[in-house]
Formats: C-alpha cells, structure tokens, sequence
C-alpha cells in the first residue's frame, strides 16, 4: 500500500491505492483453490468412516469421540484420496512460498501484526460491536487490517494450517514410521485425526466468515484489489475516522 492515511483522508476524488503483493494475490488464489479442493475430497474420505476416536486405534464398536450423523460409505474414497493429497502438497508448497515471502518482505511485520494500540480491549470490544452491526471501515481504516482480522489471518496462517499439515502427516504410517515423535506430539494416530478434523472445521468457519465480510466490506472493489492489486478508496469514505 503506497497511499499514507492523510492524502486517503485528504481526498476529494476517488483515490487508487496499491493493495496486496503480487506475491500474496497469487499464493492466496492458489491457497483458495486448493482449499476448495481439500474441503470436498477431505468429505468424501471422512465419508468411509465418519467416527472420531482418541489415542492410537479405534473403530466401528469403540467408544466414539464423536459420531458424525453420515452413513459410511466407501464409493468416494478413491477419486478423494487422490485429490486430497495431491491438494495438499499443492497448499504446502504454496504456503513456503507466502510464508518465506512474507517473512521476508516484511508483510506479516507491517500488515499482520496488531499494534499495541489495536490490541487494547477497549478497542478490541470496539471492533467487535462494528463487526456484529456489519458496519463498514472508513477513513485510513480502510487501508489496513483490522484487528479481529489480523488475529484471524494470524491464527489460520500460525496455527490451524500447520496443525492440518502436521496431523496430516500423522496419520501416514510411512511418515510416523520415519518421526514417530509425531505420535507423541499428537497422543497417536486417532487424536491426530480427530484433531484434523476440529482444524478443518475451523478453517471452513473462517471461509465462511471470510467471504460474509468481503460482500460486506464491497465484494467487487476487495476482488479487484485481491486480483489486480489495486483497490479504490471512494471520497465519502475517506472523510472518516482515523485508524
Ligand atoms: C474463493 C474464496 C476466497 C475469496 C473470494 C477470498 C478473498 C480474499 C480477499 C478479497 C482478501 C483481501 C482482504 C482485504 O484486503 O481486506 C483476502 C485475504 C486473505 N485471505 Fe482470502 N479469499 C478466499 C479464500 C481464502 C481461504 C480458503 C483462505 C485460507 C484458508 C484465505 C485466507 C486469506 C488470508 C490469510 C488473507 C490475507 C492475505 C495477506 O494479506 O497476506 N482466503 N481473501
């Protein structure tokens, strides 16, 4: 974003401001992608066998961790496995790539990490109650992230993605042969899906919530902004408040 708060605020016209890396627009397309693959295919296997168990082993008769209301069924497994590993590794990769980018442009410092002003509860509650009242940012506030968001991007990029990563990988007897610390880490093969499966729902939350907000916040301008890299600061919306 090369635009500083006081010319967006100073505006009388609408006011183009650069938005998202070149980097950032195209992993984050190849990461939706993949995750519109993985959320489907990862159904379509959870479909063989919709129990979660705790600990090592489990199967149909032990004690459930929780039982989804789905009747297995095995016709899916095939064509879901191959994609849902292909897609993954797809998302890994492409995940180094943002996350090594990021690291190193200094984008996560600069446009992810909240400000100590941010994160104070009275401005954290403030964010809150915007949000609930679907009320849409204005000023130099459009400019950055806010704070609810960031921690959200914070979470899904620091924690429910590597977590999804790592009890991936434990649920593959190749891989727990090579690291069988992985057990450890997860408390045995079962755990690692059971906690699979808690991520992945929560990761479909943040989808939803994610897309509710881009409609609210203007679908076509954070589109274009999210495809070209340049978003469009109307002048009504630049006589706001200050971030
Ligand atoms: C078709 C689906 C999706 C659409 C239309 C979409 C759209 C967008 C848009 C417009 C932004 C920019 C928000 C802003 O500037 O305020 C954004 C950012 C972001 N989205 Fe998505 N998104 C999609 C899927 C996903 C998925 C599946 C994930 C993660 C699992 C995700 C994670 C993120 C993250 C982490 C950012 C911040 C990127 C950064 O600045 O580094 N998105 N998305």
């Amino acid at each position: 974003m090369n635009a500083t708060a006081a010319s967006v605020s100073a505006a009388t016209a609408p006011v183009e401001v650069d938005r998202h890396s070149r980097l950032v627009r195209v992993t984050h397309w190849i990461n939706a992608i993949s995750f519109l693959l993985l959320v489907p295919s990862g159904i379509a296997i959870l479909f063989a066998h919709p129990e979660f168990y705790w600990g090592e082993v489990g199967y149909f008769g032990d004690p459930a961790a929780l039982t989804l209301p789905l009747e297995p069924n095995m016709d899916h497994t095939a064509w879901g496995r191959g994609m849902h590993f292909l897609f993954a590794w797809v998302l890994v990769l492409n995940g180094i790539v943002y996350l090594l980018g990021g690291l190193f442009s200094g984008h996560f410092r600069r446009q992810m990490l909240p400000s100590l002003a941010q994160l104070r509860p009275s401005h954290v509650w403030h964010e809150i109650v915007e949000h609930a009242r679907f009320v849409r940012p204005t000023g130099a506030a459009v400019l950055n992230y806010n704070v609810l968001q960031k921690v959200a991007y914070l979470v899904v990029i620091f924690v429910l993605l590597p977590v999804m990563f790592l009890t991936g990988l434990t649920m593959s007897p190749a891989v727990t042969a090579a690291f069988p610390e992985l057990f450890t880490l997860f408390g045995g093969r079962q755990s690692a899906r059971f906690i699979h499966f808690i991520c992945a729902s929560g990761l479909v939350l943040f989808f939803a919530i994610h897309i509710v907000q881009i409609f609210v916040v203007g679908f076509v301008n954070e589109m274009r902004s999210m495809i070209f890299g340049k978003f469009r600061i109307e002048p009504s919306q630049t006589k706001g408040e200050q971030a």
